[in-house]
């Protein structure tokens, strides 16, 4: 079977735009920002990003057009049949299965905000009992698989449909409308509440040394990964679809600035409503779900900016998840000679049991005895195992693959091919070969080997 191509570069772009910018950038980059206390951490942060995501994106990015076959597939085919580094694939489809599946259920929140500022339920309501919408959603095992199988469904619909057909052509519509929206956020809080923009600017630019913590440094790099789809193969997929006249290095460029500028706008599209309204910005993950509902309903025109937030934040949400399902799909096909059809379906019906026990963690959970082994619930572990080890893991393997494994000749024609930036390619290189002790650095302080 011939394999499926993107039409246009612009329609990679943002497909792939569409795969990094989501819930990490919207729902986490504010609220782990807040929490880290601003300035510093985001500083940190784009550092991160530049020095580690960058190279690494160019590096996943080639590895899967030099190959033109999804993860487990694409090392098998670069480094041979018995490669050790397949495992590397693998890694990457376990990844997409366990975060697909706790990022459903999120997302599935979302779609539920968006019935809810349809419908008006913060009418008259005290600020706790808005705040407590969100705690009986949490808690309600049926309203969470009832979103979590809609969320899904959706993401199912549009990879059925294919690389062209379905991928392309939804992001192609969707993330203009993703642009414009964060735009138009941007524009009305500005408005509506200049003195908290102004707060937000302060919190967001200025340094504060004191509120770092080294914890702080270890979620800016953990979250480079996420918020980048670094890691687990998701754009070494969408890489594999490219054609070899597109370049690499130009369109890594454009996918991670875009990204980034989605999350400082997020930030200046949350802080000012935050700060401006008395709140504090170190709300943890309910800073978009309870937070922002209490304000939304004191603002003039309140519901409408609820419903394109969430809106926006469910469209954010579904460009990312369709490239996690297309992970776990593309190996089925090029590894199973599966049909699309099948594939897609069997790693959607994988992924909505694999989140059930993330969608029935909020009301009491299904097994305790995980709770009390791990002190957490199904969903935060996942999360947990997800953003801080596997993808950061998943990313320190792919620097040193593509780094120190990958042939040289090989490497340098695809860095080349079709790229105006050819002459960087020492630069590159040396960036990623030197990006693995930056993430060394990070793992041996997570387990413990390392003392700051
Ligand atoms: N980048 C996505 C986000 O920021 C999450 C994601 C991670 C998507 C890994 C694909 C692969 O929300």
């Amino acid at each position: 079977m011939m394999r499926a191509h993107w039409g246009t570069r612009l329609g990679f772009i943002l497909a792939a735009a569409g795969s990094a910018i989501g819930l990490g950038n919207i729902w986490k980059f504010p609220y782990i920002t807040g929490e880290n206390g601003g300035g510093l951490f985001v500083l940190i942060y784009l550092g991160c990003v530049a020095v580690v995501g960058l190279p690494i994106m160019i590096a996943e990015i080639l590895i899967g057009r030099a190959a033109q076959s999804s993860p487990v597939s694409a090392y098998k085919r670069l480094s041979g049949e018995d490669s050790p580094w397949q495992a590397l694939g693998w890694l990457g489809v376990v990844c997409a299965f366990v975060i697909l599946s706790y990022y459903s259920v999120v997302a599935g929140w979302s779609l539920n905000y968006i019935i809810l500022s349809l419908v008006d339920t913060t009418h008259g309501k005290t600020p706790d009992q808005i705040g407590g919408i969100f705690d009986t959603l949490y808690k309600s095992g049926s309203a969470n698989l009832l979103w979590h199988f809609v969320f899904l469904s959706l993401t199912v619909g549009i990879v059925y449909g294919g690389v062209q057909r379905g991928i392309e052509k939804a992001c192609r519509v969707l993330m203009p409308m993703l642009f414009v929206m964060v735009g138009a956020l941007v524009v009305y809080c500005l408005i509506e509440t200049p003195s908290g923009f102004a707060k937000a600017f302060g919190f967001i630019l200025e340094p504060d040394r004191e509120k770092l913590t080294p914890r702080g440094v270890l979620e800016a790099l953990g979250h480079s990964f996420f918020t980048l789809s670094l890691g687990m193969g998701a754009m070494l997929t969408y890489g594999s679809y490219m054609s070899k006249e597109d370049d690499i290095t130009r369109s890594s460029l454009w996918i991670v600035g875009l990204d980034t500028l989605i999350s400082m706008l997020a930030c200046f599209m949350i802080f000012p409503f935050v700060l401006g309204h008395g709140q504090v910005p170190a709300q943890g993950p309910g800073l978009v779900f309870k937070t922002l509902p209490i304000i939304f309903s004191t603002l003039p025109a309140g519901l409408l900016v609820s419903l394109v937030f969430f809106v926006l934040l469910a469209l954010a949400a579904l460009t990312s998840a369709i490239s996690l399902l297309e992970v776990s799909t593309s190996y089925f096909i090029d590894e199973h000679e599966w049909e699309r059809p099948k594939a897609v379906l069997v790693t959607g019906v994988i992924t909505l049991v694999l989140g059930v026990p993330s969608a029935l963690a909020g009301g009491g959970g299904m097994l305790p005895e995980w709770e009390a082994m791990f002190g957490m619930n199904f969903f935060d572990t996942f999360d947990y195992l997800a953003s801080n080890w596997l993808l950061t893991f998943g990313g320190f393997a792919t620097a040193i693959y593509a780094g120190w494994f990958l042939p040289d000749r090989l490497r340098r024609e695809e860095f080349a091919s079709g790229s105006r930036f050819g002459k960087l390619y020492p630069v590159w290189l040396w960036t990623l070969r030197v990006s693995p002790v930056a993430i060394l650095v990070v793992l041996l302080y997570k387990v413990g080997l390392l003392k700051v």
